[in-house]
């Protein structure tokens, strides 16, 4: 076994960041309780060109008060890839509405807009374009899908900070948009999220739901309906806000990291790699590959094989639809091929060109 592990994901963390934690433990609290995750809020705003951040405790709880800012709820459909982190349809489901899984197209993974038209219907209320793994969605076409059915968009940008589509930043598309801090993505927190919107009323709301439901309509700490804790900790906002000091860094090296597996794997026989679409950026946080059903080994002989040479590749996520709490079961053939042939490479921050090249030569001669 190599002796140095092939990590999967993982962060890239300077003494940057690790002394604006310390500082923030020592005098992140009394009347600085939320000094890191306003600033924190105020560096996505200024990044991401939108008015609104509110910074909470996972991309999670972002998506849900994106989706439950807006008015979604009981009765309500709203139209999700079925290829995504299972995070996706549970905050659909959080809200009481029904997630409704769409296919995703084949060459980017992510929402096929001939998919989202079928599966419209009159109780359509709402649309998630997930940029899964940082590829943008096409979202010109999904923008008018919803446009023309008056569906409101949440755009699920969890792995994407900093990625675009012709030229905008995603997040600023849509109506709401959600990003994770989790300690695997671009810029990290350990845990952590935002949700960003340029719409004053969806802030209102979303700030009230992530805390209790206050209004102080009565009086100081009243609330007028049923509310959640999802704020974001002063410790975890200062390292993500430290993090974002380095977006084009980080950035940066994701895309070196792609880089060199398309230099060695591009042309590869029985490896298809998943690129990021013409006009788009993406921030490829997990580099995403599917072995092709020719190829000598199954999925899984082939990361038992990467593992003995200390790699950690991962299976992409499975459907979310045959999980038994969701009702629909979705049409979704290449999200079906992806659950048994999808592979993500690893990514990790720290990974090197020599790590990358062993990877390649390993999966060329076991494919
Ligand atoms: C596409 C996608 N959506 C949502 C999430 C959930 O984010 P979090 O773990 O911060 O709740 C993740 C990953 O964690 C993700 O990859």
């Amino acid at each position: 076994m190599s002796q140095r592990k092939i990590h999967y994901a993982g962060p890239w963390i300077t003494e940057a960041e690790v002394a604006a934690v310390a500082e923030a433990a020592q005098n992140g609290f009394y009347e600085n309780y939320r000094l890191h995750a306003s600033k924190l809020e105020k560096k996505i705003c200024e990044y991401l060109g939108v008015r609104h951040c509110l910074a909470v405790n996972s991309g999670t709880a972002a998506m849900h008060l994106g989706l439950a800012s807006l008015g979604i709820g009981p009765g309500d459909e709203v139209i999700v890839p079925d290829a995504s982190c299972v995070a996706t349809a549970l905050a659909v489901a959080y809200t009481g509405a029904t997630p409704i899984f769409a296919d995703v197209d084949p060459e980017t993974w992510c929402l096929a807009p001939d998919s989202v038209r079928r599966c419209l219907s009159p109780r359509s209320k709402a649309l998630m374009p997930v940029h899964w793994n940082g590829h943008p969605c096409a979202m010109d076409d999904l923008l008018d899908i919803a446009q023309k059915h008056q569906l409101v968009v949440m755009e699920d940008g969890a792995p994407a900070l900093g990625a675009e589509y012709r030229g905008r930043k995603i997040g600023t598309l849509g109506d709401t948009a959600s990003f994770s801090f989790q300690g695997a993505k671009i810029a990290i927190a350990g845990q952590g999220g935002a949700f960003v919107t340029n719409r004053d009323d969806a802030i209102l709301k979303a700030r009230q739901l992530a805390s209790y439901g206050r209004t102080d309509s009565v009086m100081t700490y009243w609330s007028d309906f049923i509310g959640f804790n999802y704020g974001m900790p002063n410790l975890p906002a200062a390292l993500a806000a430290a993090q974002m000091d380095r977006i084009e860094e980080l950035l940066a090296k994701k895309r070196q990291i792609w880089a060199w597996y398309e230099a060695r794997l591009g042309d590869a026989p029985n490896v298809k790699l998943i690129r990021e679409a013409p006009g788009t950026k993406s921030t490829y946080c997990y580099p995403p590959m599917l072995l092709k059903p020719g190829a000598r080994v199954t999925r899984a002989e082939l990361f038992a094989k990467l593992k003995l040479d200390n790699i950690d590749a991962r299976p992409a996520q499975p459907r979310q639809s045959p999980m038994p709490m969701f009702q629909h079961k979705g049409d979704t053939p290449v999200c079906a091929l992806i659950e048994t042939h999808g592979v993500l490479l690893p990514g990790a921050f720290c990974l090197t060109e020599e790590d990358v090249a062993l990877v390649c030569r390993r999966i060329r001669e076991l494919t």
